[in-house]
């Protein structure tokens, strides 16, 4: 029996191991994308009615988001569920459930990048409003989504895919280039993860001349970059752990 780590919307277990399901791997991710997608209807919130220059750049933060998120379903798409469907075929109403889910959030997601052009122009209130509700809409339907999909796919996926498998996956999906920024990213892992995970994590996932380059740069390059994300924090949310 594997044990593995709650769902990234549940309170993590004191005792949980580090990392014993390859699936793991992936629910680091899916903490990335709640906490982006939940902060991200009220940034749009937030601006001032004709703040283009910080509309603009939420823009392109929003667009890079449904961008990853899409790569993100798209890798699992073509990795996962046609497996899983033929290795333990009394879960194929779960791989047909990832699907539709799946479906459902790109057609979701081409509803924020068309709201989001609309926006970006004159960052009008009506406008930012039309957008902030499509994206609290996502929001909620992702959250269903990652909570399916880690309680009903995970689970089986470690049981069905070869250790190579999950290696070739990670190799693919770290050819992709990321549509934000890796410090970004990486930050908001570390800060997902407990203090005595972060460095086993990082000599484990990241190649060394990046693993150098984080400790140089790369962590306060993180806290601007949150900053400017959401300047009105008092306390910047990376100061805590995601779970
Ligand atoms: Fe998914
Ligand atoms: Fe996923």
């Amino acid at each position: 029996m594997t044990e593995r780590l709650p769902s990234t919307g549940a309170p993590a277990a004191p005792d949980a191991p580090a990392t014993p399901c390859r699936s793991d791997e992936v629910v680091l991710i899916h903490l990335v994308f709640r906490r982006l997608f939940g902060d991200a209807p009220g940034l749009v919130r937030d601006v001032a009615p004709g703040d283009v220059d910080r509309a603009a750049f939420l823009a392109r933060h929003l667009l890079g988001l449904t961008e990853m998120l899409h790569t993100h379903h798209r890798a699992e798409d073509a990795f996962f569920w046609d497996r899983m469907a033929e290795r333990a075929p009394a879960c194929g109403l779960h791989v047909t459930a990832m699907r539709r889910q799946h479906e459902a959030l790109s057609d979701e997601l081409d509803v924020v990048d068309a709201l989001v052009d609309d926006w970006k122009a004159e960052a009008d209130v009506i406008a930012a409003e039309h957008l902030a509700v499509a994206l609290d809409q996502v929001d909620r339907a992702l959250a269903v989504h990652l909570d399916d999909e880690e309680r009903d796919a995970f689970p089986v996926l470690d049981e069905v895919l070869s250790e190579v498998e999950w290696d070739e996956i990670s190799a693919e999906v770290g050819r992709e280039r990321p549509a934000l920024p890796l410090f970004l990213l990486v930050g908001l892992i570390m800060d997902s993860l407990p203090e005595s995970e972060r460095d086993a994590w990082i000599a484990r996932e990241l190649p060394w001349p990046m693993r150098a380059a984080y400790r140089l740069v790369g962590r306060r390059s993180y806290e601007r970059q949150l900053q400017r994300l959401r300047p009105a924090a008092s306390s910047p949310k990376g100061s805590r752990p995601l779970a």
